[in-house]
């Protein structure tokens, strides 16, 4: 969502606070602003739209100050207006603040405030908090944020200024992601570390209810008491070259090619093939504990949602266990069972989805084992699961998760391996579907291979308002997440279904006007596709199949065919997804949408 930078050091603040909110524009915004000290002065500049709006502004200026904090706004509380837009200052303007997330209490600190005279220029939540802190300022900064936070109730990553307390930058967090990182031209916070690793991979990720003091070349770390804390420093492995877009047009199609790549680095030294096992030492801790396990519960969103809803099918077939899915929004509403015998299981690419995050804590609460399938490192998720798996898939830019989902996928595959072996897998059945892991990265490589043809057939099918998904199985929430790729990248009205649940009612749906994409590679339930495709075509509807190398039979019932190599039926979703993401991008470049950043949506939906 909204977008924090902060730097402070001897160098111009200016183009560093921009080139941050630039890097971190990929989450989403509609305003976005800037303050700089020049000579001891604030400046504040703040515009509407596009970034390139407040850059001319800045431009004008001219700005040399070497403290500043910019922020790109998402808006939550109010229009999108300039008065709205971030930072805001308190009524001296003095005290300046930039800040993610939600002040759920701010309309009673708003009265008291007024009671006492201050006078508010916006519909923002966030305005409360640097009247809050003039509040209790009295020279010094850190201490009056802390005294300020002590009241506040919601979730916050603020970053905050003051000219009457000069060469610091005060940051604290609760519930909104936020990482510092110190070098010697100065020191930097950020919502996202993608915004700073050009400068240093080298980070310090504060969490809930901490409070840093950034100073030219060194931090310092307290709770809201000041009692001070000693913080990791995490080293990034992302370079900054990766954060870019490497050549191509777009980061989507960017990390759509990456997969063979980004499925590589997810397997690299955790397959076992001759022990038939895999190795996942982020697991170590809790290995035995796993092994009395009777269900998992794997809870996320989204598109990780539906990598759940495959990892179900995989654990249950292999693993013999017990497995539930739910989607996180649901799940921290009801009340579900925590019980010993359950690992509960949380699947984000980001590591800071709101929804994700509330029901990891609601369940650590309740006392369960908390595991993770996560790709930042250092994200909130990370840190507070037990145990976990990283994805390794690098930063994923793109809106519109691709490289994530696949790496997710090898995950569960190979978290599935791990806990069939703890209990009835045989040694040939796990060298086999291992056997078959290692093959991916090439398998994928294929797939991909026909980006051209999959371009041609969206040529072909770009122009229609409405299209059905359907699969069975393994390949059912492929047919969720190939529908909703469409709809998310190029806004055409798109159903995914079960195929056996079609004619419950989307079957009335069909005509000439409504084509189908089935997926159907030749696994356990491929007749029954089959007779769900014969139904289709019964009543004029058009087929695009996603079928095995060799079938031949599809061939004659389809009105055109994208073929993936054969595999083992669990690892099917990782190739029959490749050409719904293709298909998908190709419409929506075609229908002339910045695939990148879809309209109405945020890469990291950090609030409710
Ligand atoms: O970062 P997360 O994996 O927790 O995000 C979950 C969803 O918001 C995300 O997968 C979303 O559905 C994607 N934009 C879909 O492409």
């Amino acid at each position: 969502m909204c977008g924090i930078i902060g730097y402070i050091g001897n160098k111009s603040a200016t183009p560093l606070i921009l080139d941050g909110l630039r890097k971190q524009s990929y989450r989403g915004y509609d305003s976005s602003g800037i303050i700089v000290f020049e000579k001891e002065k604030p400046e504040l500049v703040r515009a509407v739209g596009k970034l390139e709006v407040l850059e001319e502004k800045v431009q004008k200026s001219d700005f040399k100050g070497t403290v500043g904090l910019g922020h790109s706004r998402w808006a939550t509380h109010g229009e999108v207006t300039e008065a709205n837009a971030h930072p805001h200052a308190d009524c001296n303007n003095n005290i300046f603040v930039v800040h993610n997330g939600i002040i759920e209490n701010f309309m009673s600190l708003k009265r008291q405030l007024e009671e006492k005279g201050h006078v508010f220029h916006s519909e923002t939540d966030t305005e409360v908090l640097p009247h809050l802190i003039e509040h209790f300022f009295k020279g010094d900064l850190p201490k009056a944020v802390r005294q300020a936070l002590l009241l506040v109730k919601g979730s916050y990553g603020m970053a905050v200024v003051a000219r009457d307390d000069p060469g610091k930058i005060v940051a604290a967090r609760v519930s909104s992601p936020l990482v510092i990182s110190v070098n010697d031209s100065g020191g930097f916070v950020a919502s996202d570390p993608s915004a700073i690793v050009s400068h240093s991979n080298k980070m310090v990720f504060l969490d809930d209810g901490e409070v840093a003091v950034l100073e030219s070349g060194t931090f310092t770390v307290t709770d809201l008491h000041n009692i001070k804390k000693e913080k990791e420093i995490t080293e990034l492995e992302w370079s900054a070259e990766e954060a870019q877009k490497g050549g191509h047009e777009t980061f989507m199609l960017k990390e759509i090619l990456e997969q063979p790549e980004s499925i590589r680095n997810v397997i690299r030294g955790r397959l076992l093939p001759k022990e038939g096992a895999v190795k996942l030492g982020g697991l170590e801790e809790v290995e035995e504990k796993l092994r009395g396990m009777k269900r998992i519960h794997i809870i996320a969103c989204g598109t990780a949602f539906f990598s759940a809803m495959t990892g179900k099918y995989m654990i249950e077939e292999y693993a013999g266990l017990s497995c539930e899915v739910d989607i996180a929004s649901e799940f921290r509403y009801r009340k579900p069972i925590v019980s010993p015998d359950t690992a509960f299981l949380f699947i984000s690419q980001s590591g800071e989805t709101a929804d994700t995050l509330a029901a990891l804590r609601e369940v650590k609460r309740k006392g369960g084992l908390t595991l993770g399938i996560v790709n930042t490192v250092g994200s909130s998720v990370a840190r507070e699961i037990t145990a976990g798996i990283y994805n390794h898939a690098g930063p994923e830019i793109g809106v519109a998760s691709t490289k994530a989902f696949t790496s997710q996928l090898v995950a569960l595959a190979m978290l599935t391996v791990f806990l069939a072996r703890q209990r009835s897998m045989s040694l040939v059945l796990g060298k086999r579907i291992v056997e078959e892991i290692a093959r991916l990265p090439d398998l994928v490589k294929q797939v991909l291979g026909q980006k051209e043809v999959i371009a041609q057939l969206a040529q072909k099918y770009a122009s229609f308002s409405n299209m059905l998904y359907i699969g069975r199985k393994y390949n059912y929430p492929i047919a969720l997440e190939g529908a909703l790729k469409l709809k998310e990248i190029s806004y055409v009205h798109a159903e995914g279904y079960g195929a056996g649940e079609m004619k419950h009612g989307s079957i009335a749906l069909i005509d000439e006007n409504f084509p189908t994409l089935a997926i159907c590679p030749s696994d356990s339930v491929y007749e029954k596709m089959i007779s769900n495709i014969q139904e289709i075509k019964a009543r004029g509807g058009s087929i695009i199949a996603i079928a095995s190398v060799g079938d031949k039979e599809i061939a004659n019932l389809a009105d055109d065919v994208i073929y993936i190599p054969k595999t083992i039926e669990m690892l099917t979703p990782i190739l029959s997804v490749l050409p719904l993401q293709l298909f998908a991008y190709e419409i929506g470049v075609k229908r002339g949408y910045d695939v990148d950043k879809p309209r109405n949506l945020a890469k990291s939906v950090t609030v409710e």
